[in-house]
């Protein structure tokens, strides 16, 4: 089977270019499953209940989150009973709403995916994602099991697709929105890249409009961030193909296109 996995889609671009894209890509590679980060997707921050099913209705399975995962109010309509959307699973506060994980059931194969955030230059107050992974690793009995490693370090995201290695199917980056040249089949058979990089504007600076974000390191700047949403867009994702018989990587292959 053929799964498709799209980073952090920004913006008004980001959802231009997943539409532009997604349709073709699905028809053209026979695409099974689609994953899909929205942590960004409403105005650069948080996914709002509209945006939730709009990803729904382009065909995309199963939703990630993030550390913006709570920006947008209207969310938490839907969030306790959305099937398809996963938050971070190691938030520190364990009455946080929403699931860190789900299993789908996709022509009688079970598929899981999870999501983690990071430690190394994250903000966020979450427990060891290493601990909390092999911890859940021991609750999931599933075919195939993705992980979304939500962090900003290169060399975290990099230990932890060593430490998992052979135990889930494919752990990829996101959050930096810059996709990294590193995919590849760690030794054990687990698909990895550091990060799969961002559906949306590439003029801007991780999708902010550029001019706010540079006059930030000359100045004190308090203007606030806008979404850069014009100019030329890409579409980051990487695509996994998956032995039908074993459920292990065959190829992981990365896809950058500029509209
Ligand atoms: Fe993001
Ligand atoms: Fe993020």
């Amino acid at each position: 089977m053929e799964i498709l996995i799209i980073g952090d889609v920004f913006s008004k671009l980001g959802r231009k270019s997943l539409e532009e894209n997604l349709k073709k890509i699905k028809q053209e590679r026979k695409i099974n499953f689609v994953i899909c980060n929205g942590e960004n997707i409403s105005h650069g921050k948080g996914m709002n209940e509209g945006h939730y099913h709009w990803l729904l209705e382009q065909g995309v399975n199963v939703i990630t989150l993030g550390n913006h995962s709570f920006n947008q109010k209207s969310i938490f309509n839907i969030i306790d009973d959305a099937k398809c959307l996963v938050r971070p699973y190691n938030y520190l506060d364990k009455e946080t709403r929403g699931k860190g994980y789900v299993t789908v059931n996709y022509n009688g194969i079970k598929i899981t995916v999870f999501q983690m955030l990071g430690q190394v230059f994250m903000t966020d107050e979450v427990t060891n994602p290493f601990l909390e992974t092999r911890k859940l690793l021991d609750e999931i009995d599933s075919d195939i099991i993705i992980c979304d490693f939500h962090a900003e370090s290169t060399s975290e995201k990099i230990a932890f697709g060593y430490a998992f290695d052979g135990k889930i199917t494919c752990c990829y980056g996101t959050h930096t929105h810059v996709q990294t040249n590193d995919e590849r089949i760690l030794p054990n058979g687990t698909a990895f890249i550091s990060d799969v990089g961002m559906t949306g504007p590439i003029d801007g600076v991780i999708g902010v409009k550029k001019d706010i974000i540079v006059e930030r390191y000359f100045e004190e700047s308090k203007k606030r961030f806008e979404p850069c949403d014009d100019g030329v867009s890409q579409f980051c994702a990487i695509v996994l193909t998956i032995d039908d018989n074993t459920y292990k990587v065959k190829k992981i292959e990365k896809l950058r296109i500029l509209n």
